[in-house]
């Protein structure tokens, strides 16, 4: 069974996730259980503290393109970054964010409109990425989540952030998770 999601409230969400210095079977295993963790709660992304494992590691997942009659035009893509870094933002825009660890609301939140980041693979290879749009918020509210901030913060004004019912939570435009 996946690994529930770690709530607001408890304090691993509030630390500043430190470094992985060692990579191997043991940060498979934890990359393994974030995807299972992410997929079974129905995100587009999941940092490792929201299992309650402080560690600077994100795993995103950008759902797959279908044309109107539900066929593949462009595959999902999967990304694993450890020790994830924004070395250079540009733009700004403001878009719904909501995250599996505050359940119940959902809000306006601004961010960057891209991002470079650089990291490292599992193997502890240096990798970089220019991400733009939807997939720039993903690294943003990720990197977020190993230094403590949730998107809740990121809030500029109350009427921003909006009560949803369970039931709405499904239906959300913008970015989750
Ligand atoms: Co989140």
């Amino acid at each position: 069974m996946a690994h529930p999601i770690t709530q607001a409230g408890e304090p691993v969400l509030r630390q500043k996730a430190k470094k992985v210095r060692s990579f191997g079977p043991s940060l498979d295993a934890l990359v393994k259980e974030m995807l299972e963790a992410m997929r079974a709660a129905d995100g587009l992304g999941l940092a490792a503290p929201q299992i309650s494992v402080p560690l600077r590691v994100i795993v995103i997942e950008m759902p797959a393109e279908l044309d109107e009659e539900g066929k593949e035009i462009h595959p999902s893509e999967l990304y694993v970054y450890c020790n994830p870094e924004i070395v250079e933002a540009s733009g700004e825009e403001e878009s719904q964010e909501g995250c599996l660890s505050v359940p119940g609301y959902v809000g306006q939140v601004r961010r960057a409109t891209a991002v470079t980041v650089k990291g490292e693979d599992t193997k502890g290879r240096k990798i970089r990425i220019k991400a733009k749009g939807l997939l720039a918020r993903a690294f943003q509210h990720e990197i977020d989540h190993i230094n403590g901030i949730l998107f809740i913060d990121r809030v500029d004004s109350p009427e921003k952030l909006r009560r949803i019912q369970a039931d709405e939570e499904d239906e959300q435009d913008g970015y989750r998770s």
